[in-house]
């Protein structure tokens, strides 16, 4: 087996939170990311820039000084949300995109929107300006069966929003189905696809009793859809790149409430090569994890590289929070007590 070598791969989807949790997990992150698309679903989100500009700064001070990171921001959608904050905060590059969450979909989103027409002029809007709208797609309603939501999502909610709205640039998040695969590619969407969704399918959660380490929204489906999404996920496809959808919850509010997020940032790159492996694809990963996210949101490569060798690599059970040299609380990351096969190396300059 051979190493790889790959330009810096950017993260399209992350869940860095705020205060203590955020200084302890950025650099699983910032140390072999170039950039991340930053989820507005803070306790209190991030609905305004000045919240916007102020969340930026907290991220800024807990790199680490010489870190080249770049955390690009996002606007979390209310029924409230205004023309005039889109419009100057994309302009003034406050706000990368913007992030529409159906209220009550997921953790932290009872604040969403709460009819997806309410917010037409803003679509508008950001049609007009070439801004992302990066979805949650799921729908709510308690009667569509929770494996079921983002298939009637698509057909109810998205299929309509992309006739009404053609030329709006969307990215469907985290994407778990067959359906969804398809319709991104007939509707040159662009969509991310996780590590966990290309791992575990929706045994995982039920095996040896119930499970809410694997417990994540949009939940993992059936296995044909695993199955699909690591075709598409390794097809080299344009539409297709590297969110990891890392959404770390400590383990005490895990294990009590049973939240829903996975964290996957300190395994994330070689979870996603072992896939490629298995698939024997791991010429199309420089792809899906460098390449198609850039060329989709019209940025520049990174110019570092990352090198990446076949080597034995334990996953410790937990990572430990630390406050003042104290452990405050631990977060068991994904494949945690694994031992994968590969292990990112160091950045190339
Ligand atoms: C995310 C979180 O915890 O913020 N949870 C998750 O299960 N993915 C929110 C989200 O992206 O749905
Ligand atoms: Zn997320």
């Amino acid at each position: 087996m051979k190493e790889l070598t790959i330009l810096k791969p950017d993260d399209w989807h992350l869940h860095l939170r705020e205060g203590i949790v955020l200084k302890n997990i950025i650099r699983f992150t910032s140390e072999f990311f170039g950039r991340a698309i930053v989820m507005p679903n803070t306790k209190k989100p991030i609905t305004t820039i000045k919240e916007c500009i102020s969340y930026k700064k907290s991220i800024s001070e807990a790199l680490s000084i010489n870190s080249t990171f770049e955390p690009l921001m996002t606007i979390y959608l209310t029924d409230e949300t205004v023309k005039n904050e889109i419009i100057e905060g994309f302009n003034n590059k406050v706000f990368f995109a913007a992030k529409l969450y159906p209220a009550n979909v997921t953790t932290n989103s009872s604040q969403g929107v709460k009819k997806i027409e309410n917010l037409h002029e803003i679509f508008e809007v950001m049609q007009e300006l070439g801004m992302p709208l990066l979805i949650h797609g799921e729908v709510t309603d308690p009667e569509v069966d929770i494996f079921d939501r983002e298939e009637v999502f698509i057909d109810k909610e998205l299929s309509p929003l992309i006739q009404k709205f053609p030329k709006l640039k969307i990215v469907l998040e985290h994407i778990t189905t067959s359906h969804a695969v398809d319709f991104v590619q007939e509707n040159n969407l662009g969509a991310t696809i996780t590590p966990h969704h290309l791992h575990i399918n929706r045994n995982a959660m039920f095996f040896g009793g119930l499970n809410s380490d694997f417990y994540c929204l949009p939940v993992a489906k059936r296995e044909n859809n695993r199955i699909a999404l690591r075709k598409a996920a390794t097809s080299g496809k344009e539409c297709f790149f590297l969110g990891t959808d890392s959404a770390p919850h400590l383990r005490q509010w895990k294990a009590f409430c049973g939240c829903a997020g996975i964290f996957n940032s300190p395994v994330a790159i070689e979870s996603y090569i072992k896939v490629f492996e298995e698939e024997n694809a791991l010429n199309q990963f420089e792809k899906f994890a460098s390449l198609n996210g850039p060329n989709f949101y019209n940025l520049p490569f990174n110019t570092e590289k990352i090198r990446l060798v076949p080597k034995l690599n334990e996953i410790p059970e937990f990572i430990q929070v630390i406050e003042k040299n104290k452990v405050v609380g631990q977060i068991k990351p994904f494949h945690g007590g694994e031992t994968l096969t590969w292990r990112v190396e160091g950045v190339i300059k």
